[in-house]
């Protein structure tokens, strides 16, 4: 298969959804951008419709969670924002979302690349110890971006291994090496698309109870001996579950079973390994 670029021509003749990416509003594909969530974010806060999505081939200040850097190079990945205005909205959703995002890329990639992804939490897409993509859900604050959640999609689909510094080599990897295929991004993208709007879909009608049994089913996070690291607070025992609200029930070694809602989670492998 010829390698495609980013394309929205692309995308939107793939497109199956019923609502996202059909708006009033135009979609955008950048050949470059600071970060696609930053764009998203600006739409948001002229009026931009919800469904509104906006995809570039290269990101200069891609942003990760916890005010990392998401690294974005030229037709390496896909960088990918979608504007969403849920009736209501509140930053304890965050973490619900966040975790049904994870399912609908674990399904796409599924389905387009035939790999599955462990899910680990809180957003984090990886293949054997070595991270894959990422999910960054905002809420801007802008005037009038009252409502907007913006889902930022990052995936890594081919990179030299100049493209990734080398503090991040062991630690990130991409699908293609593990399909051992080219992939069609724009296909990929599209699917997202519409695996992101059957859980949206799904979430907005307070049915989240089998995206998070299916969340549990493709978790490398649970059953597992981790520490979860919050500023300079942290804490280490066995992930247990998660709850409805996405939290991540932590079971200490004196029994205690902590509700952790935010941090960065390191995961002790059989084999000594940390990821
Ligand atoms: C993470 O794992 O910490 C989240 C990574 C999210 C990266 C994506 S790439 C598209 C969108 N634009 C950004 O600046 N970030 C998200």
């Amino acid at each position: 298969m010829p390698f495609e670029n980013l394309s929205l021509e692309s995308i939107e003749k793939r497109l199956a959804t019923r609502e996202i990416g059909r708006s009033s509003t135009p979609n955008e594909v950048w050949e470059t951008i600071g970060s696609t969530n930053t764009r998203a974010a600006e739409l948001a806060d002229q009026g931009a419709s919800a469904g509104t999505f906006v995809v570039a081939r290269q990101q200069t200040a891609g942003r990760g969670r916890l005010g990392r850097t998401w690294v974005s190079p030229h037709n390496a990945g896909i960088y990918l924002s979608v504007l969403l205005r849920p009736q209501e909205l509140r930053g304890s959703h965050l973490a619900p979302i966040t975790l049904a995002c994870g399912v609908a890329v674990a399904r796409a990639v599924e389905r387009v690349a035939g790999v599955k992804l462990g899910l680990k939490w809180v957003n984090d897409l990886v293949y054997d110890g070595r991270k894959i993509g990422g999910i960054l859900a905002e809420m801007p604050s802008g005037s009038t971006s009252q409502r907007a959640l913006i889902i930022g999609f990052g995936l890594n689909m081919r990179m030299e291994s100049g493209d990734v510094p080398e503090e991040l080599r062991d630690k990130i990897g991409w699908l293609e090496a593990v399909a051992k295929a080219p992939l069609d991004s724009n296909q990929l993208a599209a699917e997202l698309l519409l695996e992101l709007e059957t859980v949206y879909e799904q979430l907005k009608a307070r049915l989240s109870k089998p995206i998070l049994e299916e969340w549990r089913s493709r978790s490398v996070t649970l059953g597992q001996e981790i520490t979860v690291s919050s500023g300079l607070n942290s804490l280490s025992g066995t992930a247990v579950d998660i709850d409805e609200s996405g939290a991540l029930l932590v079971k200490s070694s004196d029994g205690q079973i902590h509700l952790i809602h935010a941090g960065e989670v390191t995961i002790r492998t059989r084999d000594g390994k940390y990821i």
